[in-house]
């Protein structure tokens, strides 16, 4: 007897866990960042024209896929009956796989700095030694990569309906008002240096949004466009297997087209008010030098300084902070689990309870394989982009940048050749409604996105270097 298949209970459901599962550290670390090393306002624009177009349709495609096939990315992509093409669900299963154990670590970090604070310690935080101390650590970043990875777990083994979209319809809502709430008190505060300069909120806003093109390179150009797209795609969870995954479990009488229009607006809604939250309290208290030194630190070492320069009020902001970031990243890190979980239950035929023993049991070895990274298996290896990295930074770029792209690529050719778009078109409009996009759609999934997804995957893997 054929099990039935778990399902959202509805489409307000079904945009809640998919919108749990877009906005995560891409939108909170990685988008703030990405946009002050790129000057911001640029930045912000080509992201926004990526987001409505590259992004809307890699994210109906997949979502198609999903509840067209009935199956999660491992056997999806076969199930199109398009011969050469299972590979790509081999690879949408690995991608969330290889991101499990780091993105666990790091869920692990963010439970750590949230201690710190509700306990009152947040502001020892803030020296220049602490996350470094704390990383390189033995068991402590073990043991809070366990204790988030068991929440997750536990959340996927609860099921589609009673874990994944009970837990969303809470946590984005209130994630929702948390983000709005610190977004506005960044642009309120202002602060006074101990040089009588005095900046303020709203300046660090005018950062982030008004491009600055004086001095504008071609190289510079390009270099933002390549951050904004390998941004986007992390972001918006697809080419991970996520959103096939989720797309599987979609009543066949939602309109995905409205669905896949929120869950947009969503992810983007957040990482901007995220740029809004952090840009101008990093710029109101440490100044232009602070936004350019932050990087990939900016969460853990530079936002600490600016909650302690806060006073007590610090504490406060500080804890909630990090309370969100981790609301973020769970609902994040549940549905790469639920990639994996429903890939191997799928192909398979496992039960939901093997499939999610067997992938933790990976993941969290692999979770404890990366904290090791920072001590007892410290190396430095320099990695294609020009950076050098530990466990963590490799699991990030193969799966970031070498196979999310192949698998964006090979997703873009199935359905804009061989397929063809209407698949998917059909699919979207299976409901009565009409694909809103419809037409841009099929110039991108056929020309566009092929050819700049090809130039990224180039310049992710060190090929191409002029730009
Ligand atoms: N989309 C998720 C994030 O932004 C994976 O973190």
């Amino acid at each position: 007897m054929e099990k039935k298949r778990n399902s959202f209970g509805g489409s307000l459901g079904f945009v809640l866990a998919a919108a749990g599962s877009a906005v995560g550290l891409g939108n909170i670390w990685r988008f703030p960042y990405l946009a002050a090393r790129n000057g911001g306002g640029l930045f912000i624009v080509i992201y926004v024209i990526l987001a409505l177009t590259f992004g809307y349709t890699l994210l109906s495609s997949e979502v198609a896929i999903g509840r067209k096939t009935k199956q999660s990315p491992l056997t999806a992509y076969s199930k199109l009956g398009k011969k050469g093409f299972g590979f790509l669900g081999v690879l949408s299963c690995i991608v969330p796989m290889l991101i499990m154990p780091y993105y666990s670590a790091i869920g692990g970090w963010l439970l750590k700095y949230f201690g710190m604070f509700v306990s009152g310690k947040g502001l020892e935080t803030a020296s220049d030694t602490f996350f470094s101390g704390f990383i390189t650590g033995t068991w402590q970043p073990i043991v809070f990569h366990v204790i988030f990875f068991a929440a997750t777990a536990f959340v996927v083994i609860r099921g589609v309906n009673k874990g994944i979209e009970s837990l969303s319809k809470i946590l984005m809502p209130i994630l929702l008002i948390m983000v709005i709430g610190i977004a506005i008190f960044s642009i309120t505060i202002r602060h006074k240096d101990a040089d009588g300069t005095i900046r303020t909120g709203l300046q660090g806003l005018k950062i982030l949004f008004i491009p600055d093109f004086s001095g504008l390179t071609v190289k510079q150009f390009f270099t933002t466009l390549m951050d904004a797209m390998g941004q986007l795609f992390f972001s918006i969870s697809v080419a991970m297997g996520i959103m096939v995954a989720y797309g599987s479990y979609v009543p066949d009488n939602d309109n995905l087209d409205k669905s896949v229009r929120r869950i947009e607006l969503f992810d983007t809604a957040v990482a901007l008010l995220a740029g809004v939250m952090v840009i101008p309290a990093v710029y109101v208290f440490m100044g232009n030098e602070g936004l350019e030194a932050s990087g990939p630190s900016l969460l853990f070492v530079s936002l600490p300084k600016v909650f302690s320069q806060m006073g007590t009020a610090g504490h406060v902001v500080g804890a909630i902070f990090f309370a969100m970031v981790i609301f973020a990243a769970l609902t994040s890190s549940i549905s790469i689990l639920e990639a994996v979980v429903s890939s191997f239950m799928d192909a398979f035929g496992w039960s939901r309870k093997k499939a999610v023993i067997v992938e933790s049991l990976i993941a969290l070895v692999g979770g404890i394989v990366v904290c090791l990274g920072y001590n007892v298996f410290y190396f430095e290896l320099k990695l294609p982009t020009g950076s050098t990295g530990q466990i963590l930074d490799i699991l990030d770029y193969i799966s970031n940048s070498a196979l999310m792209p192949i698998v964006a690529i090979a997703t873009c050719i199935l359905v804009g050749w061989f397929t063809g778009p209407k698949m998917v078109i059909e699919e979207v409009e299976k409901t009565g409604n009409k694909m809103t996009r419809k037409h841009m759609f099929i110039v991108v999934v056929k020309f566009l996105a092929p050819v700049l997804l090809f130039v990224l995957f180039l310049k992710s893997i060190g090929v191409l270097k002029i730009i």
